[in-house]
C-alpha cells in the first residue's frame, strides 16, 4: 500500500471532479440546433465520471488514504468548439494519468486496482471518441 499510488489516485480523483463540473456546465451552456443531443450526451458522460469518482474514492479509502475534494481550475467559455476542445483535453489528460497509475499499481502487484483502472481507462477512451465525434460533426 504505497503513498505514491494513493497520491496518484487522488490526482485522478481531482480530474474526475473537474470533469463532472465542467461537463455539466457545458450541458447547460451548449446552444444551437444540436443543443438537446449534445446536452444529453454531456450529462450522460458526467454521470459516468461520477461513478469513477465513487470507485476511486472507495479504493483510496481501501488503501488507507483520504479521497480529495480539490480540483483544478476550470476555464469557462461560451464557444462550443472551445468547450469540446477543453473536454477532449480533459479526457486525454485523464487517460494519461490513469495509465501512470496503472503502471504503478502493476509494479506493486495490486491487481484489483489494475483491473479497476483498466475498466475506467476503457470508458475514458469511449468519452474521448465521443467528444472527437462531436467535434467532427459540429456544424459551427
Ligand atoms: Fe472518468
Ligand atoms: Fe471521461
Amino acid at each position: 500500500m504505497s503513498k505514491e499510488l494513493i497520491d496518484g489516485l487522488n490526482q485522478s480523483l481531482q480530474l474526475e471532479i473537474m470533469a463532472i463540473i465542467m461537463y455539466l456546465n457545458h450541458s447547460y451552456m451548449v446552444f444551437g440546433p444540436n443543443r438537446k443531443a449534445m446536452s444529453d450526451t454531456l450529462k450522460g458522460i458526467a454521470r459516468q465520471e461520477m461513478n469513477h469518482m465513487e470507485t476511486l474514492s472507495k479504493r483510496i479509502v481501501g488503501l488507507g488514504g483520504v479521497p480529495t475534494v480539490k480540483y483544478p481550475q476550470i476555464n469557462q467559455t461560451d464557444r462550443i468548439e472551445e468547450m469540446l476542445k477543453n473536454d477532449i483535453n480533459a479526457e486525454k489528460g485523464g487517460i494519461e494519468r490513469y495509465k501512470r497509475n496503472r503502471e504503478l499499481a502493476e509494479r506493486e502487484g495490486d491487481l484489483p486496482t489494475v483491473n479497476m483502472l483498466d475498466t475506467i481507462i476503457q470508458q475514458e477512451q469511449e468519452h474521448l471518441d465521443e467528444f472527437n465525434n462531436m467535434m467532427k460533426h459540429n456544424p459551427l
